[in-house]
C-alpha cells in the first residue's frame, strides 16, 4: 500500500509538474558551479571573484562560437591552467617558480552529442551584458598580425597572464592560442578594450589603447594556430 501510494505520488507529481511537452532544462546542471544570470552574482564582487566555481556564463551567447561549444562540451579541455581563481590552485615550487597543484583542479562534466548541442542552442540565448559592451563590428577584421603579436609578446605584456601556444605564457588567465574557435572576434576586442566592464574586479589590466592597438592584437588572437582541429 505504501509503496503504491509513492509511486502515485511520483505519478501525480510528475502529471502536473512536468507536462508531456516540457522539456528540461538543459542548463539545470549547471547552475550549481556557473552563474547564468546576472541577478545570481552578488554584490561583492571581489568575493564572487574569488569564490566562484566556474566563469560567469550569463552573457556565453556574445562570448563563444556555437560549433566550439558543441565540440567542446563533449570533450572538454582545459582552458585556464592555473583555474578560475589561478590564487587557489598555484605553490611555489623549490626554485621559487609558480608550480600549479593539478590535482586540486576540476575535471569538467562531458556530455553526448545530442546534449552538447542543446545545451550550446541554450547557452548562446543568454546575452545578459551591458547593451553595447560587445557590438556587432568591434572587431573590423583588418588589424595587423605582426603589431598585434609584438603589443601581445613585448609592449603591453598580455604574455605575462595568457598563453599563445600551450605551454608558453602565463597561467592565471585562459589560454588564447584557441581563440580563433573558441571566441567571437567581437568579443575578443571589446574584452581587450574594457575588461573591467565585461568582467567586474577582473585583474586583466585595463590599457589605455588606441582603437588600432585593439585591432592589432584581435588579429594576432585570431591568426594562432590552435593545434588539433577542434
Ligand atoms: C562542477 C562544476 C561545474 C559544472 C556542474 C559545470 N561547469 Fe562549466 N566550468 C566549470 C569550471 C571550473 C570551468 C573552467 C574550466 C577552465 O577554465 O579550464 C568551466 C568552464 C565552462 C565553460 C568555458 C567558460 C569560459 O569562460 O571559458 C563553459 C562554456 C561551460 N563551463 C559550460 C558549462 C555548462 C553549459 C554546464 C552545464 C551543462 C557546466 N559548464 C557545468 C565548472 C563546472
Ligand atoms: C594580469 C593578468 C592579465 C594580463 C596582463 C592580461 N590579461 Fe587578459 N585576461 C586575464 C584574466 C584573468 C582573464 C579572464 C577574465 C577574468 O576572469 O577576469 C582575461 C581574459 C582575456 C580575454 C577573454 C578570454 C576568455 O576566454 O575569457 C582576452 C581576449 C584577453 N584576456 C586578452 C588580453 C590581451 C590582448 C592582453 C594584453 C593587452 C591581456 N589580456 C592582458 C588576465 C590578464
Amino acid at each position: 500500500m505504501r509503496k503504491f501510494s509513492i509511486s502515485l505520488c511520483v505519478l501525480l507529481g510528475s502529471t502536473i509538474f512536468l507536462p508531456a511537452d516540457a522539456q528540461p532544462d538543459p542548463l539545470a546542471s549547471c547552475a550549481q558551479c556557473h552563474a547564468l544570470t546576472l541577478n545570481e552574482i552578488p554584490e561583492d564582487k571581489i568575493t564572487h571573484r574569488m569564490e566562484r566555481k566556474a566563469p560567469d556564463l550569463h552573457y556565453a551567447g556574445r562570448k563563444f562560437n556555437q560549433d566550439w561549444l558543441v565540440h567542446w562540451l563533449q570533450e572538454p579541455v582545459r582552458i585556464r591552467p592555473g583555474g578560475v581563481f589561478f590564487g587557489r590552485h598555484v605553490e611555489t615550487g623549490t626554485d621559487g617558480q609558480d608550480v600549479i597543484a593539478s590535482d586540486s583542479l576540476l575535471e569538467h562534466p562531458s556530455f553526448n552529442e545530442k546534449e552538447a548541442r542543446d545545451i550550446a542552442a541554450a547557452l548562446m540565448s543568454k546575452s545578459e551584458v551591458d547593451a553595447g559592451l560587445v557590438p556587432e563590428g568591434a572587431y573590423a577584421g583588418k588589424g595587423n598580425v605582426r603589431f598585434g603579436k609584438m603589443a601581445f609578446v613585448k609592449l603591453r605584456g598580455c604574455i605575462a597572464c595568457h598563453e599563445n601556444e600551450p605551454g608558453k605564457g602565463g597561467v592565471s588567465g585562459p589560454e588564447l592560442y584557441t581563440s580563433s574557435q573558441r571566441l567571437r572576434p567581437d568579443f575578443i576586442a571589446a574584452m581587450i578594450a574594457r575588461p573591467q566592464e565585461i568582467e567586474p574586479r577582473s585583474w586583466m589590466p585595463h590599457l589605455e589603447m588606441s582603437d588600432r592597438d585593439v585591432q592589432n592584437l584581435t588579429s594576432y588572437l585570431m591568426s594562432l594556430d590552435p593545434g588539433e582541429e577542434q
